[in-house]
Formats: structure tokens, C-alpha cells, sequence
């Protein structure tokens, strides 16, 4: 493998590029220097949401590089994800719509589902008094639509636990072809892996290192990590990107920093010995991101942090 980007195809025949550059938390005004750094160093994929509220600086610096010819839409993989707000079916179609104006795209590559949680239309903030039944059948159905009209290229889902996709593949016309998770080796999630791998579902890992600055994950420091690190002649961040390849998903790093971004990047011309694998699996297991505003007690919740997730470990 050289240092051009590698694809995971998915069942219907699109193929997602290995490496998304992740979005969350790119502020406006950092995000668009940070995505043209990316599609130089030679970054494909960008990984968007609604609910990240930096789509129109992305949509104006992609024009920009289609203009300038640095990169063809057609040789992009963008990814955007339908908020929680918008659930309501009739409400799909009409949050795809924005967000193809914020991209100023005529289609994204894929749409995913962000949560299985619906919120009320139109409410702000991560309040149980938002939170209304969701019905992920119905949702689905209006993501089929957006699929069968060419909107969206691929349709999935992220924060599925192995339980609400199995339930959700059930009644499926349109398999959903990715379940985008947090996925690091601290949260290895072999058993949701496993049960996606049988469905042919692709699974991209956010997170992929720990959210360092956020979640206070110290993967980067793991000794094991490190050690690998050093024995390769690489950094933590690459060896706990790379280790992910290998495992089989794609990641999808987020950084705003030139440096990181091209580090982050060199991960496709070598690879972990089979023989250091093992030492990944010996990571203690937690998962960083918590759904505090719908499981903690203190917020009125009725549901812990281990039922959200239908005891997936
Ligand atoms: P920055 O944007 O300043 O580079 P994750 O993708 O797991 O959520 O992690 C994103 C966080 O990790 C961001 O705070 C980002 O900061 C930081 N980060 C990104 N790349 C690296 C790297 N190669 N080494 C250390 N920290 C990194």
C-alpha cells in the first residue's frame, strides 16, 4: 500500500475511503483551513453533521477547491448526519435539503442517522423534556426515499447498539451500510464489530484517539501504545489509527492542526506486526462518550448509561 488513500467497500458497491477527516468540535472559522489542509495532504473523506453548526464554512471551502481544481466532488466521500430534531419523517427530506445547501452539494456520499433519539422539532439542548418516542421504522423509511432520489449515496446509522440494528435491519428495504461508533482501543467494541460484520454492516470509529483534549481519554499515553509506538518509529496517534485500519473499520480523526492533520494522514504505507496486536486487546475497556443528559439521574433520566446502549460492551 502506498500513501494514497484505501477504501472499505460497503455491501452496495460504493467504497468509503479509509480516513475521514472528523468535523465535531472544528469550530467555524478553523474548519475550512483545516479541510483544505486535509484534501492537500490528500484527505477523501469528511466527516459532517447538522448538529456540528460548521456545514456552510465546509460548503464554501469545498466550492473554493472544486474551484480552484485541488480536488473533484466525485473523488470526495462526505458524510452528514440527520439531527435528532428532525426525526419526524416529514422533516427528513427538508433537514437533507439544508444540509446539501449548507455543503452546496447535490448529494453527500452518506447520511446517517446521528442517534436513536428523537427530539422534539425545533428544540435546543440535551434536555429529557425534548426527548419525544422515537419510531426508527418510520425515520428509516423517509432515509430510503433520500437514498432511492440520489441524495444520499449510502444511508446509515450511528449510535446504534447491536440490539436497535438488528432491530432497524428487520424492517429495512435499504440495509443501512454503515453504523458509525466510538471506537478506539480503549473502547474496542468487538462484540457490536462482530455483529455488524455479520450484517455486511461497515463500521467507521469515531473517536478513533480517545478525543484527548475532551474526554480526557490517555490512550495516546497507554504504555502499551507507547511502546508499540516507539518499536515502529511512530506516534501514539498513528499507531491507534493504524490499529484500526488493521482491526477493520475506518477512523475518522478530528484535528484543526496542520501537523496533525498530515500525521494523522500517515498511516497507509506501513503496518502493526501481526505479533503486537495482542497488545491492544489488553487495554482496559471504558467508553469515553456518555449520554449523561438521557441516563444520569440528576437530569430526570429513567434509563441508566448501560440500557441506552442494550448492555453492548
Ligand atoms: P487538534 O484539533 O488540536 O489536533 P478524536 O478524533 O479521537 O476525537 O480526537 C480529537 C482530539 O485529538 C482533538 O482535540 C485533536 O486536537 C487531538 N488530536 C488530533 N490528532 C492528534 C494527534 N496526532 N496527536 C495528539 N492529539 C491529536
Amino acid at each position: 500500500m502506498d500513501n494514497e488513500i484505501s477504501f472499505f467497500q460497503l455491501y452496495n458497491g460504493t467504497k468509503i475511503p479509509s480516513i475521514g477527516l472528523g468535523t465535531w468540535q472544528a469550530d467555524d472559522g478553523v474548519v475550512g483551513e483545516a479541510i483544505a489542509a486535509a484534501i492537500k495532504v490528500g484527505y477523501r473523506h469528511i466527516d459532517c453533521a447538522q448538529f456540528y453548526g460548521n456545514q456552510k464554512e465546509i460548503g464554501s471551502t469545498l466550492q473554493k477547491l472544486f474551484q480552484q481544481g485541488v480536488v473533484k466532488r466525485e473523488e470526495l466521500w462526505i458524510t452528514s448526519k440527520l439531527w435528532c430534531t428532525d426525526q419526524a419523517p416529514e422533516d427528513v427530506p427538508e433537514a437533507m435539503d439544508r444540509t446539501l445547501r449548507d455543503l452546496q452539494l447535490d448529494y453527500v456520499d452518506l447520511y446517517l442517522i446521528h442517534w436513536p433519539v428523537r427530539m422534539k422539532k425545533g428544540s435546543v439542548g440535551f434536555k429529557v423534556e425534548n426527548i419525544v418516542q422515537s419510531d426508527i421504522p418510520s425515520t428509516w423509511k423517509a432515509m430510503e426515499a433520500l437514498y432511492d432520489s440520489g441524495k444520499a449515496r449510502a444511508i446509515g446509522v450511528s449510535n446504534f447498539s447491536s440490539k436497535k440494528l438488528g432491530e432497524l435491519l428487520e424492517v429495512a428495504r435499504v440495509l443501512p451500510a454503515v453504523n458509525q461508533i466510538e471506537c478506539h482501543p480503549a473502547w474496542r467494541q468487538e462484540s457490536l464489530k462482530a455483529f455488524c460484520k455479520s450484517k455486511g454492516v461497515h463500521v467507521s470509529g469515531y473517536s478513533p484517539l480517545g478525543s484527548p483534549a475532551w474526554l480526557d481519554g490517555d490512550i495516546l499515553k497507554h504504555p502499551n501504545i507507547t511502546m508499540v509506538a516507539e518499536k515502529l518509529g511512530k506516534t501514539p496517534a498513528q499507531v491507534v489509527l493504524r490499529w484500526g485500519l488493521q482491526v477493520g473499520h475506518s477512523v475518522l480523526p478530528k484535528s484543526s492542526n496542520l501537523a496533525r492533520i498530515k500525521e494523522n494522514f500517515d498511516i497507509l504505507e506501513w503496518s502493526i506486526p501481526e505479533d503486537l496486536l495482542p497488545k491492544f486487546s489488553e487495554i482496559p475497556q471504558a467508553r469515553l462518550l456518555k449520554v449523561h443528559f438521557l441516563t444520569h439521574e440528576s437530569n430526570g433520566a429513567s434509563i441508566s448509561e448501560e440500557e441506552f446502549w442494550d448492555g453492548d460492551i
